[in-house]
């Protein structure tokens, strides 16, 4: 079959304002805890894309009901209570989706069900969140010793635990904080080093058990708990490429409105400042415990800069779009740290690292290292190896000059309407 591609013309300076679509993390929450809740809410300004799609069609599958409703989704909750379901539940792409799905059925008795996912899902280490959740009693199989999906879990009767972190992830624990919904006694998450908090802020929300103190997240088991509407944040995520975009196109200005200023999400605007990036940004509302607020980026000249490891999980997902930035920036740009990115939607080191390449750009890559030798790209075609934050970030890298992007649709795994969004931009200049 022959691949789809997207030429995308040398773009002058970018300018203007724009919203990006709902955050992508906050959305798979909001749709699990309103599935799990009484009654109904409404999501405002969710992500309508392919992962957070599977997400919702995997809950009506257990049994909640989730209708459109414009741009909005209407969730009615099945309660704590989830139903069997009837087929294997895909969840596409989306490794967030599966890994807090198993902690949510880890804890629902007696009830059966198989997950799988993509080629890449299926790929993706698993281990990370059936051994905890074995530990707290739950009953997980699956391919390579019930590592890696599909997987088979019989949900059963939880014990809380005390469990610190091995890496630094926000998707493990966030699925034992839901076990921990359904378990005796207390289930302890130490993490080592903070990571996104999206999931102990909507406890908040929902009024859920939780109690946080220097690294040490408690949950424990809850009752029926009423739905409540809740407002998506723009996702910063998304933001992150325009921002880079406007950073690297001489004359640019570009402002992002109605995004999530969470700290534990915006390690990249540090490193960009390090680089000399001209950014400002405000929080102007703290909407559903989450910061809401607005970013500028003007045309900078960067200069490449040795990252802080300690910040890479704070901007875990940005590491493709800062690769963009410094293969612009003058001089070295060293990003160390990065052990997780090889078992992300791609191995994104080696994605990044043949981008590069395939710009122009000297790029040196280590087993948890990218050491990239800035100064500007040629143009190229990119490759975004079935990933969303590839093709975009690629996109961006290669814009100022001319770019082929092939396989554009996998942005719309967090993204749609993302090359309409960029070119908008230019043309508005
Ligand atoms: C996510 C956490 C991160 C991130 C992913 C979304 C989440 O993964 O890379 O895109 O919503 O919790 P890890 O927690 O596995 O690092």
């Amino acid at each position: 079959m022959d691949r789809t591609f997207l030429d995308l013309s040398p773009c002058g300076p970018l300018r203007g304002a724009l919203r990006v679509p709902g955050d992508k993390s906050v959305t798979h929450r909001g749709l699990m805890l309103l599935a799990l809740s009484q009654g109904e809410g409404r999501l405002y300004h969710p992500l309508k894309a392919g992962d957070t799609l599977s997400t919702a069609r995997v809950l009506r599958a257990l049994g909640a009901e989730i209708l459109e409703e414009g741009p909005h989704f209407r969730v009615r909750g099945q309660g704590l209570r989830l139903r069997e379901p009837e087929d294997v539940l895909d969840c596409g792409n989306a490794g967030t989706l599966m890994r807090l799905l198993l902690g949510i059925l880890a804890g629902q008795e007696g009830l059966f069900a198989v997950l799988t996912g993509d080629a890449s899902l299926r790929r993706r280490p698993m281990g990370r969140v059936a051994e905890p959740l074995r530990a707290m009693g739950a009953v997980i199989d699956g391919r390579d010793g019930g590592r890696r999906a599909p997987l088979a879990v019989r949900g059963g009767r939880l014990q809380g635990i005390a469990y610190t972190l091995p890496v630094p992830s926000a998707q493990v624990k966030s699925a034992l904080l839901l076990a921990g919904l359904f378990a005796e006694g207390v289930t302890e998450v130490v993490e080592p080093v903070p990571t996104r908090d999206h999931t102990e802020r909507l406890f908040r929300h929902f009024g859920l058990p939780l109690a946080v103190e220097e690294g040490r997240i408690r949950t424990w088991k809850t009752g029926p708990f009423p739905a409540r509407d809740l407002t998506v944040p723009g996702d910063f995520s998304s933001a992150a490429f325009f921002l880079v975009a406007a950073l690297v196109t001489p004359g640019s200005e570009v402002v992002v409105e109605g995004v999530g200023l969470n700290p534990t999400r915006t390690g990249l605007l540090t490193v960009l400042q390090g680089m000399g990036a001209d950014l400002e940004w405000r929080v102007l509302e703290g909407e559903e415990g989450e910061p809401v607020g607005w970013i500028r980026a003007r045309y900078s000249p960067l200069k490449g800069v040795s990252v802080d490891p300690g910040l890479i999980p704070l901007m875990v997902d940005e590491v493709p779009a800062l690769a963009a930035a410094a293969a612009w920036a003058e001089g070295e740009t060293y990003i160390p740290g990065l052990a997780e990115l090889r078992v992300k939607e791609s191995d994104r080191v080696r994605a990044i690292a043949h981008n590069l390449r395939a710009l122009g750009v000297a790029v040196e890559e280590g087993p948890d290292w990218l050491r990239i030798e800035g100064g500007g790209v040629r143009p190229g075609e990119v490759e975004p190896f079935h990933d969303h934050r590839i093709a975009m970030a690629f996109a961006v890298a290669g814009l100022p000059v001319g770019v082929r992007v092939w396989e554009p649709e996998w942005a719309e795994i967090s993204y749609p309407g993302f090359f309409q969004d960029l070119k908008g931009l230019c043309a508005a200049s």
